[in-house]
């Protein structure tokens, strides 16, 4: 195990009727609010109206920005820091997905920026401080309530990037699985896959000795498996939505990637598809996730054939691991169809026009990936593979 240092301060309010606490908890950061959500689900299904009701008992000053579209703009970001400035904003509540949440974290770090918010993502500023940030989750998916992380997208190049920093994770983060009933089948499947794949960049790893981190890898892996069909048969089942929630928020806060490299380079792969094609980043994951595993699987077959035994129940084949490892991605790709995924390019009419270029923008910061190094060519072939 190598050496590492935890820390994820993000309060966590679970259960039923916990959006009620909005107002107070916002409170504890000043009373300037900018209350920031998504296309309007959050208005239909009454949670807007519980949020504002909640941040007026402590007599909040409201200032509203709405709108954030899934793979959220930069140009929303730029109108948020404006405001602020303009309103001398002591906290953003973000109300929504990861989205929602990755706006405002560019937000709140944009906030203490004199150039352009943008610059975080090139590169070229480094990020010192983000205003705090709260969260009342209504999808269980992307995992940034308790991340340091935002993933914005530049229609202009159509560049999709991430940038991370401690001060970005939310203060609190409050996650009433109820919230999540009105979730289309489609979004909660995305959510199902993109949860899933935070722990597959985890536990794809070169580092020898992390059976503990391993077997929680598999343990939230296997609860997912288990739940996802439960959810998408009765999206009122309320402890199958709870389970749901609360893996997603473990697989991304970091305890399942302590003490062990990661990957990721299968989410930059992603990123360059819905950063052109504008898809749900987690049907992307479903479609990049089982081709990246065939290309690098020979790297470590002893790993797969584990992760296909412990997560998939396959018998092991001493004699042919590699049998026994590929019939674990097999079991992946049958599962992400199973609730309603696409697993190829072709399903979502994606075709090989911008293989070249998305293979080299992925890669135009270095090589991918810290189980196995991939180039630019390997990203192609990745692509040809999920074609
Ligand atoms: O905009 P509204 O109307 O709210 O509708 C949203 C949106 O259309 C809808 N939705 C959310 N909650 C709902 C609901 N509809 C009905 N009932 C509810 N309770 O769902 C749609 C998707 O929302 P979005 O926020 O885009 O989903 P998600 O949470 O999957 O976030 C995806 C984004 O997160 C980034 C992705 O790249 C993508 O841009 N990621 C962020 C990460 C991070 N910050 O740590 C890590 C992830 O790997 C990921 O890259
Ligand atoms: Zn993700």
């Amino acid at each position: 195990m190598e050496n590492f240092v935890f820390q994820n301060g993000t309060k966590i309010l679970f259960g039923k009727d916990e959006e009620h606490q909005t107002g107070i908890e916002t409170a504890a950061y000043g009373k300037n609010v900018l209350l920031h959500f998504g296309g309007g689900s959050i208005k239909k299904s009454g949670l807007y109206d519980t949020v504002v009701a909640s941040l007026k008992e402590q007599d909040a000053n409201i200032v509203e920005l709405g709108g954030v579209k899934p793979n959220p703009s930069i140009d929303l970001v730029r109108e948020g820091v404006s405001l602020c400035r303009e309103h001398n904003i002591d906290i953003i509540l973000a109300v929504g997905g990861g989205s929602v949440i990755d706006s405002a974290k560019a937000i709140g770090i944009g906030a203490y920026h004199d150039g352009d918010a943008w610059d975080f993502f090139t590169g070229d500023a480094q990020v010192t401080d983000c205003l705090p940030i709260g969260v009342v989750l209504t999808i269980p998916a992307a995992g940034s309530e308790t991340s340091g992380g935002s993933v914005i997208t530049n229609e202009e190049g159509e560049y999709k990037r991430a940038v991370g920093h401690g001060t970005m994770r939310p203060a609190f983060a409050i996650l009433n699985p109820v919230l999540t009933y009105t979730l289309p089948a489609y979004q909660t499947a995305c959510g199902i896959t993109d949860m899933s794949s935070h722990i597959f960049e985890r536990y794809f790893t070169n580092e020898k000795n992390v059976d503990l981190t391993d077997r929680l890898c598999e343990a939230t892996l296997k609860t997912i498996i288990q739940q996802a069909p439960l959810v998408l048969e009765d999206p009122e089942n309320y402890a199958a939505r709870a389970e749901i929630m609360w893996a997603g928020t473990i697989a991304h806060n970091d305890s399942l990637g302590v003490g062990r490299s990661e990957d990721w380079a299968s989410h930059d792969i992603e990123h360059e598809v819905s950063g052109i094609y504008d898809i749900a980043h987690g049907a992307g994951l479903a479609i990049i996730f089982p081709a990246w595993m065939k290309y690098v699987y020979k790297h470590d077959v002893n790993r797969f054939a584990q992760f296909a035994n412990r997560v998939w129940d396959v018998e092991i084949d001493l004699n042919d691991l590699e049998k026994t490892a590929l019939e674990g991605i097999r079991k992946t790709e049958e599962f992400f169809s199973s609730i309603g995924m696409p697993v190829r390019l072709s399903e979502i009419d994606i075709d090989e026009k911008h293989f070249e270029e998305m293979a080299k923008k992925a890669t135009d910061r270095g090589p991918l990936g810290g189980f196995v190094k991939l180039q630019d060519e390997d990203v192609k072939e990745i692509y040809q593979l999920a074609k």
